[in-house]
């Protein structure tokens, strides 16, 4: 189908009319409509998905807890798998691309997807996993990894996703976290041409932890330290299983996964979702921000080690009935033109990824683009950080050839699904503002007394009551942290982001970034906190501090300054504090400077000024270090870095 450009009004694009048409959403009213009862909004939205029970009350608020969908019964998989049997059967669900251009794809119907899913399901019930057991996933992207999420919660377990670039140590404290008895891993795959040997971080992270079992899929055909005692050949485990398992019937409010995601200190914390508002919610969100069709294929470059691979390339598509792929390895290996090669190869029509990715694109060149077929695209999204305008000019024009609408897409692991973006059959697609509260939710921008901030007046992104359906319910065996971080700032009634954003005077919200210590490195979320606590495990090391820096492609990128008193060479302390950094998180964390100072700026009651540390990197005016205790030390700093 040919394809018109979109229109240009303002500062903003619209879609087609054609586009319009045909999206499943497209007419503003819909927010009004949403927000005049949001409560009965969600409700008929729920009530598009299987219900094994119906729920009796939809919203109920004790603050700062709330529940959704109260005493319903549901089961994911009946819904992103079950219910697709009857129409789409044979349809491809999963398309799986290896790193390795010469191997072939693995191709999924649903009732492939279906099959794999009930016997690992019932593989799983005879090493005796039960309904509310947590599982550890440490997998990299292949069909396993889906299929090992969909078969927890089958029966009711609840898993707990490990990025599998994470170093063991970061395995190792999740594990300990979630007391799982059993992991699921593989025993290696390939990463940039190199082979990843995963099982051997796996032993070393399971070590310590309550794990028993650990379940290995044969990926890339290394050799491993196989214990017969303890491991499982997943091959093995599911010949001769049923290829039918009876679905768990979950309450609304049991859980469905915990994910982890950076704390401020080294112990991250496990976000806890439920099954009733995040089903709902992944839902409608896919359907309704990626307008995703019959006939779509639907292509998200994040890894399931995150919450958008969670959301958005594993249960939000099959929700949906949609075609969709996943992707092992990097998009610009074997050569900075395969994301392009995938998109013509399987005809992509949604693509989402973030603008750490686009710029990359952007910096090896638009002749990539030029040369591929992206003609068959129809949505590109983009996640995890700002999108400068720049770079979201140039997705849009070298990408979408201006003939796509561009969804912003705000989210977090929190939030379970995307809260604030612009839907694409409705607009605007304003450059760097990510758009509207997703119909139904509330957002607003408080200033620190919690008074709402006029247009164009930074302040800090908060939610407000009814809360989406698929907003975290608590931190993993942590209440306080839950309080604390999220419902502290404003009171119980208000959700605090940690987000700094402003609305223009359409209401459009532009999110500036963080104001906590997390920092987005390639679209990662880490804390400086988690790295500080990293870099002080170094013998040498008496004090630190990490800040983030700005950097042109990953958006941001740690950097750190540390005061060590031992006689040793500076680059040999600098290389080891680098792979403490990659031990104790993984590579993804390595920062981009290690400086070796003397003394840290302190105020008097000697607090390290982290804040005029950023302000080397900022260009801005250190201001007035006479307050400081020790001012000298920063004469020293700024030596260091000319
Ligand atoms: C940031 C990722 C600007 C934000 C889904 C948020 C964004 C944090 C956007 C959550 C966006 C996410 N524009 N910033 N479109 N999307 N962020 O938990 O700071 O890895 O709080 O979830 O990413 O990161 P997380």
């Amino acid at each position: 189908m040919e394809k018109n450009k979109l229109t240009k009004k303002g500062d903003s694009y619209f879609p087609t009319k054609e586009f319009q048409k045909r999206a499943w959403v497209n007419n503003k009213r819909i927010y009004k409509e949403a927000l005049k009862n949001p409560i009965k909004f969600w409700e008929g939205l729920a009530k598009e998905l299987f219900w094994q029970k119906k729920w009796k009350k939809i919203f109920i608020h004790q603050p700062p807890y709330f529940k959704w969908f109260v005493n319903g019964k549901i089961n994911i998989t009946q819904n992103a798998l079950d219910k697709n049997l009857k129409q789409r059967r044979n349809k491809v669900a999963l398309i799986w691309e290896p790193e390795p251009m010469e191997e072939r794809q693995r191709v999924f119907t649903y009732y492939d997807l279906f099959r794999e899913v009930n016997k690992l399901a019932n593989a799983f019930k005879k090493i005796g996993v039960k309904k509310g057991a947590r599982v550890g996933i440490y997998l990299p992207m292949i069909p396993e990894v889906i299929i090992s999420m969909l078969a927890c919660v089958r029966i009711g377990a609840v898993h707990a996703v490990v990025f599998s670039a994470f170093s063991p140590k970061a395995l190792q404290v999740r594990l300990q976290d979630t007391e799982a008895k059993i992991l699921i891993t593989a025993d290696g795959y390939y990463r940039r041409g190199k082979l990843v040997n995963l099982k051997q971080n796996a032993d070393e992270g399971v070590k310590e932890t309550k794990v028993e079992k650990v379940v290995v899929v044969k990926r890339a055909g290394n050799e491993i330290n196989f214990q017969p005692d303890r491991d499982y050949w997943y091959q093995d485990l599911i010949k001769n299983q049923n290829d039918w398992c009876q679905a768990e019937s979950m309450d609304s409010e049991d859980l469905l996964f915990i994910l982890y995601t950076s704390g401020s200190t080294g112990k991250p914390k496990g976000c806890v979702h439920t099954c009733g508002g995040y089903t709902v919610q992944a839902k409608l969100t896919a359907k309704w921000i990626f307008d995703l069709k019959e006939d779509d294929i639907f292509w998200s470059m994040a890894d399931v080690g995150w919450v958008t691979g969670h959301t958005y390339s594993c249960y939000g598509p099959l929700l949906c009935g949609a075609t969709y792929i996943i992707f092992e390895g990097a998009p610009d290996w074997p050569a900075p033109d395969r994301w392009c090669q995938i998109i013509e190869k399987y005809g992509v029509t949604t693509f989402y990824t973030a603008p750490t990715a686009i710029r990359m694109f952007e910096k090896y060149g638009s002749e990539f683009p030029r040369k591929y077929k992206l003609n068959t695209l129809q949505v590109l999204g983009s996640v995890g950080e700002p999108i400068d305008e720049a770079a979201w000019q140039w997705y849009f024009k070298e990408v979408g050839k201006g003939k796509c609408p561009l969804v912003d897409t705000w989210w977090q692991t929190e939030t379970g699904g995307i809260l604030i973006t612009s839907l694409p059959g409705i607009g605007p697609f304003k450059p760097s503002f990510t758009g509207l509260p997703f119909p139904g939710t509330k957002f607003d921008i408080f200033d620190d007394k919690g008074k709402s901030c006029s247009s164009n007046k930074p302040g800090n992104l908060v939610m407000l009551p009814p809360f989406a359906p698929g907003l975290l319910r608590g931190i993993y065996k942590n209440p306080e942290k839950y309080l604390e971080t999220y419902w502290n700032q404003y009171g119980k009634k208000v959700y605090f982001t940690s987000d700094g954003a402003y609305k223009d005077k359409n209401g459009l919200i532009r999110i500036v970034g963080r104001v906590d210590d997390a920092i987005k490195v390639a679209g990662h979320r880490i804390t400086t906190g988690e790295l500080e606590s990293a870099v002080a495990l170094h013998p040498d090391v008496t004090e630190c501090a990490v800040v983030g820096a700005a950097d042109e492609i990953k958006g941001e990128v740690p950097m750190v300054f540390a005061v060590s008193k031992t006689k040793k060479p500076e680059e040999q302390i600098k290389t080891e504090i680098i792979s403490q950094i990659r031990k104790e998180i993984g590579p993804i964390a390595q920062p981009k400077e290690v400086y070796l100072v003397k003394d840290l700026p302190k105020t008097r009651s000697g607090k390290i000024m982290r804040r005029i540390l950023r302000r080397l990197f900022t260009g801005e005016e250190l201001g007035d270090l006479s307050t400081l205790a020790n001012p000298e030390s920063m004469e020293e700093i700024k030596c260091k870095l000319k």
